[in-house]
């Protein structure tokens, strides 16, 4: 089977960790936030795999081509030269997507779910229309594509509104799809949306269907919906009783119950209090007495004793001090420094920064 993701974009609502890395490599539970959904294509018996990708393709080369051969997928990357929106890129990638008849997944890169691609393949072959979009239902959907069906029909959908400025449903696109090839034949090569353009069109010949996901679901592309993405990712790790989560117990005296996933090359000190909901990376160091909770340390940064630190993302290399108190989405990025006592109350750091003085209402620094 095929697959594209769409990793285009510049993840500017992700900043300060997208001025180092692209959206798509940033870990999300210590992992590049693409390869949950590489791995997830891969166990589905996806074998090409291409990458939509307008920005920064040399470092993703680099990463995601030897990730081919671990998860024995043909990754092909597919650069635009002006961002084509999220229906053009399958156009451009006309030649692979479109190879034989079979339908192919789509995804957007941000989404973090247990991806049903099993299911929605069977279900998609089941009704043999012309598309398949995942939806699953949230409390506030003015900031996503919503799907209005008709009363009666289970799974057609009537109408597909993007970003609706008024109420009108719930269930929403959760941006993953499964596309016949002939959809192919509705895309130009331009700038298109496929939400905006493309679905309302599928929708009118009453060939779109909706697919209920089940579990949870989170779009991790802004950093508080990253920080309740990773507690919702943890506590499905948790149910599914895997062996990733590092136990409370005597062997883990720190851990303070609650999910907690912690790299095995991590130093924590003595007599921290660690949980619930936190995700530490390699090489990370954790001081005498620090607390954490509800909070990610990205690879190589440091917390320094006494530190109180909950929803905040620690970014690569960073240090936060002794008696640091960190809160409220505060978010650093690569290489920054807290120094000792100071209070941060949310907003984002940009890398290299040193912050000497507190930070009392939530800001950006540079
Ligand atoms: N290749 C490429 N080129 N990819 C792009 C481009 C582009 O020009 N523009 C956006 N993308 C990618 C983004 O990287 C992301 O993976 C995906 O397309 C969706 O773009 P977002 O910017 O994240 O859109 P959104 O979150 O506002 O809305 C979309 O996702 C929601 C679910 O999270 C829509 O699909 C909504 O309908 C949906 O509900
Ligand atoms: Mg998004």
């Amino acid at each position: 089977m095929k697959a594209l993701i769409l990793v285009g974009g510049f993840g500017t609502r992700l900043r300060p960790l997208t001025l180092t890395l692209p959206k798509p490599l940033v870990e999300f539970a210590n992992k590049p936030m693409i390869l949950h959904q590489i791995e997830a294509l891969a166990k589905a018996g996806v074998t090409d795999i291409v990458l939509a990708v307008n920005y920064q393709p040399e470092v993703m080369v680099s990463v995601l081509k030897k990730y081919e051969e671990l998860y024995n997928v043909r990754i092909t990357f597919s650069v635009e030269h002006e961002p084509l929106g999220t229906a053009g890129p399958l156009k451009l990638a006309e030649k692979i997507l479109g190879k034989n008849d079979d339908p192919f997944f789509v995804l957007n890169s941000d989404v973090i779910c247990d991806y049903p691609f099993d299911a929605l393949a069977k279900f998609h072959k089941a009704h043999g229309q012309e598309g398949t979009i995942v939806v699953t239902k949230v409390e506030e959907p003015s900031k996503y594509g919503v799907v209005v069906h008709k009363p009666g029909h289970a799974s057609r959908i009537d109408r597909f509104v993007e970003k609706p400025v008024e109420f009108v449903g719930n269930r929403i696109n959760a941006g993953i799809y499964i596309l016949n090839p002939t959809i192919l034949k509705r895309i130009e090569l331009r700038p298109t949306s496929i939400e905006s353009e493309i679905f309302p069109a599928i929708c009118a010949d009453g060939e779109l269907h909706s697919f209920d996901l089940e579990g949870f679901w989170m779009d991790v592309g802004q950093p508080k919906d990253f920080l309740t993405g990773t507690c919702l990712y943890l506590s499905s790790l948790a149910k599914k009783g895997g062996k990733e989560l590092t136990p409370a117990g005597e062997e883990h005296p720190y851990v303070y119950g609650g999910n907690v996933l912690i790299d095995p090359s991590a130093k924590i000190g003595k007599n921290c209090r660690i949980g619930p909901n936190v995700v530490i990376g390699p090489g990370v160091t954790v001081g005498d007495g620090a607390r954490l909770q509800r909070c990610v340390l990205l690879k190589n940064s440091k917390v320094k004793d006494h530190a109180w630190v909950k929803s905040t993302i620690v970014g690569w290399n960073s240090t936060v001090g002794r008696w640091a108190r960190l809160e409220n989405v505060t978010v650093l990025g690569d290489d920054v420094t807290v120094g000792d006592e100071i209070y941060v109350n949310g907003g984002s750091v940009l890398p290299h920064k040193t912050i000497k003085t507190n930070i009392e209402v939530p800001a950006i620094v540079m």
